[in-house]
């Protein structure tokens, strides 16, 4: 089975714990967090007290991506608020195999971003370390933008380089997932959907839920 986790950048600040009540009763198994910091990437989101309230909300697993630069010196604090798997950018990390050892040191599931322009045969030599790789399908910074086709090429190479290591390394993907690449998206081997803007601004963010996880 598929995993959805719903992004709560587009959710409901001012009523949040609704949202992730939704999500609780809902059948995503993750919560997707977005944390900017206006340097890395063109927008400021939220960070770390959002995550810890979050987790007082919740027993989903906590899927916090950091959009930042240095991101090594938060993961304790990160670790601390409550975060089950931290997913930092390659293009934000000068040192991967470091700093994917101490989010595994911390306790946590390591994943690594990379960016549209990124190719993904940049991880061949750090992919056995990894829990994760998240495939952005946007320009990260906002949610509701358009999905960038290139993105079920680099998941299919990812999931032959996945299968050459013999490890279960997840593939997740970020940024306009909806209906129609869903399946694609699925059937090209990705495990996790992220979706912030199908889910938030459907009539039936539940139903909308179960409809990506079942679109295969
Ligand atoms: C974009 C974020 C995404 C975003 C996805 O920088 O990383 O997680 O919330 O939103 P949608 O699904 O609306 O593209
Ligand atoms: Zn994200």
């Amino acid at each position: 089975m598929p995993i959805i986790a719903p992004s709560i950048l587009s959710a409901d600040f001012l009523h949040l714990g609704k949202d992730i009540e939704m999500i609780n009763s809902s059948q995503a198994d993750w919560i997707h967090i977005d944390v900017m910091d206006g340097v890395f990437v063109p927008n400021i989101s939220f960070g770390i007290p959002v995550v810890k309230a979050v987790r007082k909300a919740t027993s989903k697993i906590l899927d916090v991506h950091l959009m930042i630069v240095q991101p090594e010196k938060y993961f304790e604090a990160f670790r601390d608020a409550g975060a089950d798997i931290l997913s930092f950018h390659y293009e934000a990390s000068l040192h991967l195999n470091r700093s994917i050892a101490r989010i595994h040191e911390l306790g946590m599931k390591a994943g690594v971003v990379l960016n549209p322009h990124t190719p993904v045969t940049v991880l061949s030599d750090i992919l056995p370390e990894l829990d994760l790789v998240l495939i952005m399908s946007v320009n990260p910074g906002f949610g509701g933008q358009k999905f960038i086709d290139n993105t079920y090429k680099k998941a299919e190479i990812l999931r032959k380089m996945i299968q050459a290591v013999g490890k279960d390394i997840m593939i997740e993907v970020d940024g306009g997932v909806d209906f129609i690449n869903a399946p694609k998206l699925l059937n090209t081997g990705v495990d996790v959907l992220v979706a912030g803007n199908t889910v938030f601004n459907s009539a039936d963010p539940k139903a909308a839920i179960l409809k990506l996880l079942t679109s295969l």
